[in-house]
């Protein structure tokens, strides 16, 4: 079924013309680079903090990024990390810093190793809980896949409003998979600008910032 499902998706990507990505993920399959889906059940996460592993790199959120003017003044954090297949989407962007949160340090072992596959040297992963994790004064982009249950989110965008006291700036959040919306849009100074699509995984993507 992996399988099948592997090859049918290489070749909707070769089917819409969009040949790159065909190529990365046939890449992927054929080595030893590791994307795979795992449960919080296979990783002894509990359902309280944390939501299972799955990523969402490639081509549609190569597509979300190319909508800002990424720079070199640039910095993003991927809460949630994982394996980092949406790290590997961001490394191909002059970001200054590419920042992974992981809670598991078996998936950022994998993550790493899949950086070294692909000959990714921009890109560092700290693991710890996202909810613990402070060193947010010299970001403006943050990113979300469904990363972990609300009282985290909450924790983590509470973090986030904090840091814009300490250093006011605009930022923006990237939201794949958003599923506590009322809770950004209520008690937080984010608003949504922008919805994309994730055609892969069919999910919305959305797009928050502080400053008009
Ligand atoms: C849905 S995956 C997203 C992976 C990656 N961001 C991507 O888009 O490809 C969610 C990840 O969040 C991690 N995670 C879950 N709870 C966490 C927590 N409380 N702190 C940090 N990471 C956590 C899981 O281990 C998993 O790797």
């Amino acid at each position: 079924m992996g399988i099948i499902t592997d090859i049918r998706n290489a070749l909707s990507f070769i089917y819409r013309g969009e040949f790159k990505e065909a190529i990365f993920r046939l890449r992927v399959y054929f080595s030893a680079i590791d994307f795979s889906y795992a449960s919080i059940q296979t990783l002894g996460l509990s359902a309280e903090r944390s939501h299972d592993y799955r990523h969402s790199g490639g081509i549609h959120l190569e597509k979300v990024l190319n909508s800002f003017k990424i720079t070199t003044q640039d910095a993003i954090i991927d809460f949630g990390a994982g394996k980092g297949g949406a790290l590997v989407t961001f490394s191909k962007f002059p970001f200054h810093t590419i920042t992974g949160v992981e809670l598991l340090p078996e998936l950022a072992t994998i993550a790493e190793h899949n950086f070294k596959l692909l000959g990714i040297t921009n890109v560092s992963i700290v693991i710890c809980d996202a909810a613990e994790y402070l060193d947010l004064e010299s970001y403006n982009y943050f990113y979300f896949y469904s990363p972990f249950p609300q009282s985290v989110m909450s924790a983590v965008i509470t973090n986030i409003t904090n840091s814009l006291t300490k250093n006011p700036r605009t930022v923006r959040l990237i939201y794949c998979n958003p599923e506590f919306t009322d809770m950004i849009e209520n008690q937080s100074p984010f608003y949504r600008t922008d919805i994309f699509h994730h055609h892969q995984l069919d999910l919305p993507i959305f797009i928050y910032t502080n400053q008009p």
